[in-house]
């Protein structure tokens, strides 16, 4: 299974998602590769991290993750052969609705769309829905596609408000949804997932619910 963590507008929590997905998925589902498909090298930086700490911070289990980040070409010529290999594919795609984003769409079964919860990124997102409804409609592109929110902040009238605002763009919303946890941001910087850095905690439980949700999809498929 491939699935895309993209959202043209930037800091949405598109590598965050992917990384801890990808982890969440590795723990006890087999191999999963964790693709870097954004020029800025978020999740290749956040490998080069995890290659500095100690072997008992981070476990060695079926999560790869790809050294540079990829184009558009290397997108087309490694996914296929790479997936078969795989049990999951997550490619986390950078703040832009171009070329590189295109091709990891085509090349996926789902798509995550992460968007918090503020008006101009609930207004932003629509350029990534449209770039997926055209996909669809003009080069049948077979993903679907889901709204997750992220970086929401417990206790605010934005945060309960969102789940209906994002009604506009007539997809699936996630049921898991990302709080705001600082321990997620401690644990990019040292190149850990949530689950090694702090488990048990309430955003590693977060993780195991989107995770959950992104199982059932294998077994619908
Ligand atoms: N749920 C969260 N809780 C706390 N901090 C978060 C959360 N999600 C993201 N962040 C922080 O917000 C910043 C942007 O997050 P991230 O890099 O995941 O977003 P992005 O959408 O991938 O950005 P870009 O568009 O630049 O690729 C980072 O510093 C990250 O640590
Ligand atoms: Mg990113």
């Amino acid at each position: 299974m491939i699935i895309s963590v993209v959202n043209g507008k930037g800091g949405v929590g598109k590598s965050t998602v992917a990384i801890n997905l990808a982890g969440s998925l590795s723990r006890e589902n087999g191999k999963v590769l964790l693709v870097d498909a954004d020029p800025q090298g978020t999740a290749s930086g956040w490998l080069k991290a995890r290659e500095e700490q100690p072997a008992e911070r981070v476990p060695r289990n079926g999560l790869r993750v790809t050294p540079e980040p990829w184009g558009a070409s290397d997108l087309a010529d490694k996914i296929s052969a790479e997936a078969r290999e795989m049990d999951f594919v997550v490619i986390d795609c950078g703040p832009a609705n171009g070329k590189i984003e295109r091709a990891a769409l085509a090349l996926s079964d789902f798509a995550i769309i992460p968007v918090t919860p503020s008006p101009y990124d609930i207004r932003s997102a629509k350029t990534t829905v449209d770039l997926i409804r055209e996909g669809r409609e003009e080069a049948g592109v077979r993903v679907k596609a889901f709204l997750l929110i992220s970086r929401k902040v417990v206790g605010t009238s934005l945060g309960r408000d969102v789940r209906d605002a994002l009604q506009v763009f007539d997809l699936p919303i996630l049921k898991a949804e990302i709080c705001h946890r600082v321990a997620l941001c401690e644990a990019g910087i040292v190149g850990q997932t949530i689950h090694e850095y702090e488990p048990g905690s309430l955003a590693a439980e977060e993780f195991d619910i989107l995770a959950k949700e992104v199982l059932k999809w294998r077994k619908q498929n």
